[in-house]
């Protein structure tokens, strides 16, 4: 049975930034506050041309140069997102076309848990041997349903993209182990109203003004210390079984790569691991919570600095809305795969709008 190795990885992530001292001019906040109570010092949101299309298209394109592949190597593209561009079009076909793909497109919904659901799925048609390479997209553009005037939510979230590149080998790499959990009861904790309601009447783009939405605006609410307290739970419990799951011992991780929402929640996790600060990747400082961008972002920044090897076993682990968590051990390294042949142009940059990628 063939195993699916991570191969390529990229992120992209909007020009524009949102810091806690501009917060500070929106709501009765402070960089103090919200540096104590998140770890959070600035993050960066959509302006412009940019979409969930563009900034996946980014980090996908990264992902295929890293690789070494072109999209017309790619059999199949996974999206996670719960803010695509069109209610109907799938995520991953509006990326596919901006990339000039082929093959089979389809996006997984489980918010901020989402990219390492969508990398369990998309490992699964690798392992079965249906597909040999396929293209596994986190993205979300969360500040667009993001209130500006609820300071409980509004310091909390960013917007960006980051993806892999999953290809077949005989060797023991990619993701060995997938804990999925869910607890629907726990969906009003953290949702947007009315946006299915929305759905029925309209064909069009996620509404971005109250106005068109009178009586029930379609800005998420959140019960932060509900979610606080399930995130807590949540990432110790299946970080713990994902590496019991694959024989593993803690001493045995080399990373830990968490869902990056909140420094306090990510050091419960890490503690729960027994694993030191410098085995656990945090950029929640620089990005926010960017939902499912944020292990596949952090992912990038971790390889990028060289933090992964060869052989590696990495610990990725998210929860969000839903409630819905998911958890996994990689293990890091393209032992086995078959080379790319000739270079290829998927390196060619994103299109009209300004995405900035993140320098990793
Ligand atoms: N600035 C200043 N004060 C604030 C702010 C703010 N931005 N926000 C809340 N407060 C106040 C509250 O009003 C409260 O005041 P009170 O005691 O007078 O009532 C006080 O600070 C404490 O509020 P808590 O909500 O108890 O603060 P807490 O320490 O729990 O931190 C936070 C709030 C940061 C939201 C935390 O609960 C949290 O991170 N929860 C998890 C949220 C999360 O991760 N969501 C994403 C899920 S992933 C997805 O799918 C999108």
């Amino acid at each position: 049975m063939p195993y699916a190795a991570i191969t390529g990885w990229g992120a992209a992530i909007p020009e524009r930034i949102l810091t806690n001292q501009d917060l500070e001019q929106m709501v009765e906040t402070s960089d103090e506050w919200i540096v104590s109570r998140t770890g959070i010092r600035e993050r960066h949101i959509v302006s412009g041309g940019e979409s969930t299309t563009s900034l996946g298209a980014g980090a996908a394109r990264q992902a295929l140069a890293k690789a070494g592949r072109s999209a017309d190597d790619i059999d199949l593209i996974v999206v996670a997102t719960a803010t695509p561009d069109d209610f109907l079009v799938s995520q991953a076909c509006l990326i596919q076309a901006e990339l000039g793909a082929g093959g089979a497109a389809f996006d997984v919904g489980a918010a901020c848990a989402g990219f390492v659901t969508a990398l369990s799925v998309a490992t699964q048609f690798v392992t079965g041997g249906v597909y040999r390479r396929v293209l596994v997209i986190g993205v979300d553009t969360l500040t667009r349903y993001v209130d500006y005037q609820d300071r409980g939510t509004c310091i909390l979230f960013g917007d960006g993209a980051g993806a892999v590149v999953l290809e077949a080998t005989e060797e023991s790499r990619g993701l060995l182990s997938t804990v999925l959990g869910a607890d629907g009861n726990g969906h009003k904790h953290l949702y947007v109203p009315g946006r299915t309601k929305y759905v029925a009447n309209s064909a069009k783009l996620v509404p971005e003004s109250a106005a068109i939405f009178a009586e029930e605006s379609p800005y998420m609410k959140m019960n932060g210390r509900e979610v606080f307290k399930f995130a807590v739970q949540a990432m110790g419990d299946s970080a713990v079984e994902a590496v019991q799951k694959v024989g593993l011992s803690f001493d045995d991780i080399a990373m830990l790569i968490p869902h990056q929402a909140n420094a306090r929640i990510i050091d419960a996790a890490a503690r729960r691991l027994d694993l030191p600060r410098e085995k656990v990747w945090v950029n929640v400082d620089r990005y926010g919570n960017t939902s499912a961008a944020s292990v596949p972002i952090a992912l990038a920044e971790a390889a990028d600095a060289g933090a992964l090897k060869e052989g590696d076993n990495v610990v990725l682990v998210a929860f969000g809305a839903g409630l819905a968590w998911a958890a996994g051990v990689v293990r890091w390294g393209v032992a086995g795969v078959e080379p790319p042949t000739a270079a290829t142009d998927a390196t060619e940059p994103a299109t009209a709008t300004a995405t900035a990628t993140a320098s990793v």
